[in-house]
């Protein structure tokens, strides 16, 4: 009877499993693909393709499992505590409806401020504390919490909620900055991401019409292979600033969530590639 109990137990597992499985990122980007096979953006690197199964993201994910669910901070709670807009704890499909309004602060938050949120209001850090203070690179725990969170969305619709006046507020800000032309080359989002096929050197862009290319283009935390780390949608922003010489933006001001809001909505019912790999 032990015996039958034991031999039984690798097929249970295995079909454990297999009810479990969910689409590996590689897969969904491959859906995007094969919805528009013409996309030179969503094709430009096979190598990256080739690459995802064994992206370093997937493991910066890993160590985000473990100090999600490990009791941190001065009051000694761990990130099951904490309300990402589906109740405490619960962060399947969350993402995909960041940013949204939360009743606690009043406020529209993105992924990474509601995560700053939780390490100082719920976990008890100081906003100084490198926990909290460090956004960027691989071995932070804002990255390692970001992709673990994210990740429980992959494959999803990315549809965050435009139901309160402030959140449909600060989508509509973030559409007005998308299209602002400012600086010292009079350069919009729209400049480089408004239509499809253009190119940066030898970077194909991405085009907020193909909402395909769209939906990978905002999949954030993406490893880069470029920076060999993970990076945010935060980082990804300041990036876009810099690139088009306008002033620096804030980490996690609302200006930078406004444009998050957009750009999520310019991509919604589209499945989130998670995490993704860049250039
Ligand atoms: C001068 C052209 C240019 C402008 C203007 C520009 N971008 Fe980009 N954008 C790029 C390039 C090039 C990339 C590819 C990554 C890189 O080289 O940094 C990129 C990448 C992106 C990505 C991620 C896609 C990827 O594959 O990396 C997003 C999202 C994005 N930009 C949003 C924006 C937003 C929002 C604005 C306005 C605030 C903006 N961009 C303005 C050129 C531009």
């Amino acid at each position: 009877m032990f015996k039958k109990a034991l031999l039984a137990l690798p097929v249970a597992l295995a079909l454990g499993a297999t009810a479990n499985a969910q689409k590996a990122p590689e897969d969904v980007l491959q859906a995007l693909i094969d919805a528009d096979p013409g996309s030179v953006y969503l094709t430009q690197s096979e190598m990256n393709i080739m690459m995802m199964p064994d992206s370093p993201a997937l493991w910066v994910g890993m160590d985000g499992e473990d100090l999600f669910h490990t009791a941190r901070g001065p009051n000694n709670v761990s990130m099951e505590a904490c309300d990402f807009g589906k109740g405490p704890g619960v962060i399947e499909g969350a993402y995909v409806e960041m940013p949204r309004y939360f009743e606690d602060t009043g406020k529209v938050m993105d992924l990474e401020t509601r995560i700053v949120h939780c390490m100082t209001e719920v976990q008890g850090f100081a906003a100084d504390d490198p926990a909290v203070r460090q956004r960027h690179g691989s071995g932070s725990d804002h990255m390692k919490l970001q992709t673990y969170i994210a990740m429980q969305s992959n494959g999803m619709e990315w549809n965050n909620p435009l139901d309160h006046p402030l959140e449909k507020a600060m989508r509509d800000a973030g559409e007005v900055m998308f299209a602002r032309r400012a600086g010292m080359s009079d350069f919009n989002c729209y400049a480089c991401h408004g239509e499809v096929g253009k190119q940066v050197r030898a970077s194909r862009l991405p085009a907020t019409e193909a909402k395909g290319e769209w939906s990978k283009a905002i999949s954030w935390p993406a490893f880069r292979v470029g920076h060999d780390n993970v990076r945010s949608s935060q980082h990804r922003v300041r990036g876009c600033y810099y690139q088009m010489r306008q002033a620096g933006m804030l980490a996690g001001s609302d200006a930078s969530i406004a444009l998050i809001s957009y750009w999520t909505d310019m991509a919604r019912g589209q499945p989130a590639v998670l995490p993704d790999m860049k250039r």
